[in-house]
């Protein structure tokens, strides 16, 4: 029997609205990728949801808009500083480079994966540092404590930005992970939550930002926009359709994605309560032995809502070899196994090339530890009662 980190997600259902819209000829963005926005934005809380082709190109639109709005001013500039965890996703960190933004890194807490805020305290207390922005992930479905990031970022004046990429579904305190920010960005590959194949978003409050990133995603034009009849009265001598009001790239998802999206959505919690049985049910199994799950304080019942489990990740006690041959054994069952995220991000060779050198390593002690000392296995919610059985 295999034990895949994820598979494909796609059920019939999923399959026959795809199939729909294809046979519709509607096959561009359009009211599928609206629709599936607007359930999106009621089912996260928050006023708007832009729809783009992947979480990466989410991250990636986010800072473009937050650089070079097309109305206000610009919340970040070329050269302002971003904190991020050590250990993240390359394309959490990459948009930040490729638009002319530095990154800080901080070391992450042993007990979650996510960014220590006694560290990044220290950091932002650092006065060699222009930090303008915090960018947290909540990492393999954990909501981070976003109450203790407000007050760093009322404190130290920062824009408060999340990468949600991994946590759809969870809520600290009712409210979902990421949406207490100006924006957070989501993922649907096919490992994760919900699936729209490819296909990402990005939530936020805000009326224009939500606007400069409809234009971002689709060549900077503002068709799209809330506000794009003020432009065509604006500027005359443009045409209304072929109007450009920022900066852009094409980011568009596709009709298909949206349908999908649609009907994934409908079922969402039932996915996520599956996935959290698959958890507690390897958490018991595994009690008692030298192996246990680092999921912060996810277990305790008035917070249950605030772990909608990726994957699930496990830690070795007994140290970096111990886990290499426990990975090993895991893999010749036919169970899937991989490193958390990318590993301690610094000690990537993209990293080492690209980042400047005072990053070393070396110097992230929380994420060594965990780069050495943990893994992750699957809980994906289309496991069968066998598969489940198997894996205990
Ligand atoms: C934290 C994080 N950010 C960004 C992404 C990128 O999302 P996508 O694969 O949809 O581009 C991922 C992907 O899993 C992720 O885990």
């Amino acid at each position: 029997m295999k034990i895949p980190l994820a598979s494909s997600g796609l059920r019939d259902k999923d399959i026959a609205r795809l199939n729909q819209v294809l046979n519709s000829g509607n096959v561009t963005m359009g009211e599928q990728v609206r629709s599936f926005e607007l359930s999106m934005a009621k089912y996260l809380g928050v006023d708007h949801f832009i729809m783009v082709n992947s979480g990466s190109s989410a991250n990636l639109a986010i800072f473009e808009a937050l650089l070079r709005p097309a109305k206000t001013d610009p919340m970040l500039r070329v050269g302002d500083e971003v904190l991020v965890p050590a250990i993240a996703w390359p394309t959490t960190i990459w948009p930040i480079i490729q638009l002319g933004l530095k990154p800080i890194f901080c070391d992450v807490d042993p007990n979650t994966y996510g960014l220590d805020l006694v560290l990044a305290r220290n950091i932002l207390s650092n006065t060699q540092h222009k930090i303008r922005a915090i960018f947290p992930i909540h990492p393999l479905g954990y909501a981070l404590d976003s109450s203790e990031i407000h007050k760093l970022c009322l404190e130290f004046d920062l824009l408060e930005i999340y990468d949600t990429c991994e946590a759809l579904g969870s809520f600290r305190n009712n409210v979902h992970a990421g949406t207490d920010g100006i924006a957070a960005s989501f993922s649907f590959y096919f490992s994760h939550h919900l699936t729209t194949m490819e296909g990402g978003g990005i939530a936020t409050n805000s009326s224009t930002l939500a606007d400069d990133l409809r234009s971002i995603r689709s060549h900077g034009w503002s068709r799209d926009r809330a506000d794009s009849s003020e432009w065509i009265y604006g500027n005359s001598n443009t045409d209304k359709k072929f109007t450009f009001v920022s900066t852009g790239f094409n980011l568009r998802p596709m009709e298909i994605q949206g349908a999908v999206g649609i009907s994934q959505l409908e079922d969402l919690d039932s996915f996520i309560e599956k996935r959290r049985k698959i958890a507690s049910t390897v958490k018991d199994a595994i009690e008692g032995t030298f192996l246990s799950l680092i999921e912060g304080d996810a277990d305790d019942t008035a917070n249950a809502k605030q772990h909608s489990r990726m994957l699930i990740a496990i830690l070795d006690r007994r140290g970096k070899i111990s886990k290499e041959s426990v990975r090993a054994a895991l893999e010749k069952k036919g169970i899937e196994t991989r490193p958390p995220l990318t590993g301690n991000f610094l000690a990537q060779p993209a990293a080492k090339r690209v980042i400047d050198r005072s990053f070393n390593p070396k110097n992230f002690a929380n994420a060594q530890y965990l780069t050495d000392n943990s893994f992750l296995i699957g809980c994906h919610h289309d496991y069968s009662e066998d598969q489940m059985r198997f894996l205990v």
